[in-house]
């Protein structure tokens, strides 16, 4: 890695943690209008939505230490993977308090939750840096419209804490899905090639973290309507990226767009 591209991921490192300490970062404790709590107002379906989202917020110390693993090395990454990683564990934590402060899961379901995510590790999916920027843009994208679609059932039923979660939960997906697609931007600059041969490999063998370690993950997801088609995925991840990395469609070929193992929901 040169000096220069060391330095800029630095720099893109620097402007994510700067607007996430003086602008972005939020509290479980006081953030969320936890007084105004009414497991009335939501469905048994959205409960199930949000007990998968924390099971696949939950594997923090399996992607904390395989990507710090990864990345040790580069001081711009490795820090942000440590913030990330710490956002994201504030994730699990949230949606965790949202289900047993409201009395819809007790502490018994959580500890049996708990039990079955930790019986299975989760590991890199792709082994390079590189490819992992590209993993990393696609699946924050992912979680964040999955997310803005909860926020806003969410808004029409009168949920103000679950439509508050989201909404703090979603500006930090978004914010992740920002800065690896900011990673990617240099990538292309310093190996066109390289990462648009690497982007079409991870898009045709794309699935979601908790897909193949969570029991049922992809029944669960259709089930719960929590998860997003193929075709959502197309048109509200993966078109937008290409647009703004300035990638046209016909260069990811042989690989296409359209991933192999995304789930349908
Ligand atoms: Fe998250
Ligand atoms: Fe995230």
């Amino acid at each position: 890695m040169s000096n220069s591209f060391r330095e800029n991921i630095y720099r893109t490192y620097l402007d994510f943690i700067e607007i996430a300490e003086t602008r972005r970062h939020w509290n479980v404790f006081n953030d969320i209008p936890w007084e105004r709590l009414d497991p009335a107002k939501v469905t048994d379906l959205t409960v199930r939505a949000i007990e998968i989202y924390c099971a696949e917020e939950m594997y923090v110390p399996d992607y904390s230490a395989e990507g710090l693993r990864m990345l040790r090395s580069d001081f711009g990454m490795a820090w942000f993977h440590t913030c990330w990683a710490s956002e994201e564990a504030r994730h699990g934590l949230v949606f965790r308090e949202y289900l047993t402060r409201s009395g819809l899961r007790s502490d018994a379901q959580f500890a049996a939750l708990e039990k079955a995510v930790f019986s299975h590790t989760w590991t890199l999916p792709f082994k390079s840096r590189r490819q992992m920027a590209c993993y990393g843009a696609l699946q924050e994208g992912v979680t964040y419209t999955a997310y803005k679609a909860q926020k806003d059932r969410a808004r029409e039923s009168k949920n103000e804490v679950l439509e508050a979660i989201f909404h703090y939960v979603g500006c930090d997906e978004a914010a992740h899905a920002g800065f690896y697609r900011a990673i990617l931007k240099l990538e292309l600059e310093e190996d066109r090639e390289g990462t648009v041969a690497d982007l079409g490999m991870v898009l045709a063998n794309f699935k979601m973290p908790g897909d193949g370690l969570i029991p049922d993950y992809r029944k669960r997801l259709n089930s719960s309507g929590c998860g997003i088609s193929a075709r959502a995925f197309v048109e509200t991840v993966v078109s937008p990226m290409l647009v703004t990395l300035q990638i046209a469609r016909s260069e990811l070929k042989p690989q296409g767009l359209k991933p192999r193992n995304l789930r349908s929901a």
